[in-house]
């Protein structure tokens, strides 16, 4: 458990550095992320390199004792670049390209940019790939923020038609695929495709999940590319990459077999604000703390994705400047933050900023140090505080693999997107509110992506896996749990149809259950559902045949809830109520200790080790046979404590 920050040498004086990097060793920070928007001063002219300043903020850090993570530069390309080859730039969904003047203005299918980016990194990698202070490396910057996956100009088109025809062969096939005998869509050779932007009505889905899969599998050619030549140049240093929360545009699991280990950036507060499901009952509630499952949602995402191994490269040190409202945390949040992480897993937490910015576009965004000074702000204070907190826990922390799991599937956010047949299914709502559910019981969560043993997990969710390949159905039809299929699994198979045998396809056999019919329901539209569990199917229903055991029906009639043998299936998107009975309904029958948390408060365990935070504005007790290891027996707001707690049963919280 250690500590860093994101440090921009560039954007101070020379003078400044060895200052700035004996306070963070004084602050008990150990790693110090540089380089990555550094490129205009590394090469201000083509082949004209100043490396000095740099090579100087190297030997700073390093002499100071601090290991360094060096970032290739290719988020930010110089105005030089742009000009000389305007066709980097990305296109937007209007055919537009995007101009120079802030930051990711590059496309992933630019053969120039392609070349262009490898260049700079091989000479990055190769200048830096021995320093003794260099100990890792994070290639470019949160690909595809500020929606730069997609890119929709003459070049994405060109690379899309080649690797069409790469798929296909011929394009018969790819005429078959896509069903483009609907609408006379069909074309005579690859080079009549065109992209699925600016149509007149709805383009074919097909089409669109083959474009999104193109530009996911680009942003991995382009992320392998980095990491082998960072892997020439600079033997035994690691590679990770900062990926974001609540983004879900390229499949991360497979950049993410690419690196040593992932690393994501932590703004629980912004991701609140943003992200537009969370209800505004909840966006106020929560305005200063964060929901509570936010970041540790992607803690645990982020823990599968690096194989067990994850860092946060940037944590939220206070208010910051990109949400639509940036309210300052409350007192104890960044701590907070910083524990819940390490206790999800992380191995280091890194601050983003070492010092606020009074320039340019994130003046608002604080850091752990104020404005222009050599002082902390009142997030470098809590930070302190970690540092002193560090040194007084001594605890092993085993990570150990959860009781239960959430498969989750990319392309899924993908074909949901495309097609969501109701203007509220979201993707990345039944996934978090699946997550919640379980962790309101004090269940810790692990993630797996599809086809992924399930062996010796109690409970397996699928909430939304749109198509079911192979793989997994393997790996479900091994499962030793529990399994919890959510509506429209299996609902499309590879070519993005109805599956001959009807949805949920391949999982027909396993579940017993075939559905008829589908109907999403705009708000106010719900159906009751009762039986072993009750509650209101809300936003979409299905209606179902089965020959599997009806476990609670609609009230108007259908089948709601289903099992046969460990599967069970759920035909409907389950209001608060339902969800939460269905999930304590399952992991009580999967033999699951659980306990009723209100939902500010949280626990995570490691190993014997159990750590509760309180999001909350009220005082809570640890249980009497929790045997204190850090913080107080009082679990105040915005508090954590750790104890120590052998036994297997979840320990259960009371009010004050
Ligand atoms: C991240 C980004 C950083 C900085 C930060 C501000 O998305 O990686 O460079 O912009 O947001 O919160």
């Amino acid at each position: 458990m250690k500590l860093g920050v994101c440090y921009y040498p560039e954007h101070w004086p020379e003078s400044w550095c060895s200052r700035d990097a004996a306070r963070m060793v004084e602050l008990g920070i150990s790693c110090a992320r540089i380089g990555e928007f550094a490129w205009s001063r590394i090469e201000p002219e083509r082949g004209k390199f100043d490396f000095e300043w740099l090579d100087r903020a190297v030997e700073c850090l390093h002499s100071a004792g601090l290991r360094i993570v060096m970032g290739t530069p290719t988020a930010a390309p110089p105005k030089w670049l742009v000009d000389e080859y305007p066709s980097v730039l990305p296109h937007g969904a209007d055919g537009k390209s995007r101009r120079f003047g802030s930051r990711r203005h590059c496309r992933f299918s630019s053969r120039d940019w392609l070349r262009e980016s490898r260049r700079i990194v091989e000479i990055v990698a190769h200048r830096y790939g021995n320093h003794p202070g260099i100990v890792g490396w994070q290639t470019d910057n949160e690909y595809g923020c500020h929606g730069t996956t997609l890119s929709w100009g003459l070049e994405d088109r060109d690379a899309f038609r080649e690797w069409l025809a790469k798929r296909y062969a011929t394009i018969e096939a790819l005429n078959t695929a896509w069903a483009n005998v609907f609408w006379s869509q069909e074309v005579t050779d690859f080079d009549q495709v065109e992209l699925t932007n600016l149509t007149v009505a709805e383009a074919n889905p097909a089409a669109r999940l083959d474009f999104w899969e193109f530009s996911s599998s680009q942003v991995a050619s382009y992320n392998r590319a980095q990491c082998d030549l960072i892997r020439r140049h600079s033997p035994g240093r690691w590679i990770t990459h900062n990926f974001m929360g609540f983004a879900n545009d390229f499949d991360h699991w497979k950049v993410a077999d690419d690196l040593d280990f992932v690393a994501w950036d932590s703004y629980p507060i912004e991701s609140l604000s943003c992200v537009p499901f969370f209800t505004g009952d909840e966006k106020l509630r929560f305005a200063e703390t964060s929901h509570p499952d936010i970041a540790s949602f992607h803690h645990d995402l982020y823990r599968a994705l690096g194989r067990g191994r994850f860092w946060i490269m940037e944590q939220q040190p206070g208010p910051v400047n990109w949400a639509d409202w940036n309210p300052v945390p409350k007192p104890g949040m960044v701590r907070l933050w910083t524990w819940e992480a390490f206790a999800h897993g992380a191995d280091v937490v890194s601050y983003f900023r070492w010092r606020q910015a009074d320039f340019a576009q994130e003046q608002h965004h604080t850091g752990l140090n104020l404005p222009h000074a050599h002082e902390l702000s009142p997030g470098g204070h809590e930070v302190q505080q970690v540092s002193r907190d560090l040194q007084n826990l001594d605890a092993d922390l085993e990570t150990v693999q959860a009781p239960v799991t959430i498969v989750h599937d990319f392309a899924s956010y993908w074909a949901l997107q495309i097609q969501p047949q109701g203007d509220d299914y979201r993707f990345e709502e039944i996934m978090f509110r699946w997550y919640e559910a379980v962790r309101r019981l004090g269940i810790d969560v692990d993630f797996v992506r599809p086809g992924a043993d399930l062996k010796g997990y109690k409970l397996v969710l699928a909430p939304a896996l749109v198509q079911v390949d192979a793989d997994a159905i393997r790996a479900f039809e091994s499962a030793d749990g529990l399994v919890l299929y959510g509506p429209r699994c299996g609902s499309r198979c590879e070519q993005f149809k109805i599956p001959a045998n009807l949805p949920p396809g391949p999982l027909g056999d396993l579940t017993g259950v075939c559905v008829i019919q589908v109907a999403s329901l705009r708000p106010g539209l719900e159906f009751a559902v009762s039986g072993s569990v009750n509650g209101k199917a809300i936003c979409w229903r299905e209606y179902v045949e089965t020959s599997a055991e009806t476990l609670a029906s609609f009230a108007n009639g259908g089948l709601a809830l289903t099992a046969k043998h460990n599967h069970h299936y759920l035909a409907c998107w389950p209001d608060a109520d339902l969800l939460n009975e269905v999930i304590a309904m399952l992991a009580t029958k999967a033999g699951l200790h659980t306990t009723d948390l209100p939902d500010f408060i949280r626990l995570r365990r490691r190993g014997d080790v159990v750590f509760a935070f309180n999001y909350g504005t009220e005082n809570w007790n640890l249980p009497d046979s929790a045997q204190l290891l850090f913080g107080e027996r009082t679990l105040r707001p915005q508090d954590f404590a750790a104890f120590s707690y052998a036994d297997p049963a979840t320990p259960s919280l009371t009010r004050q």
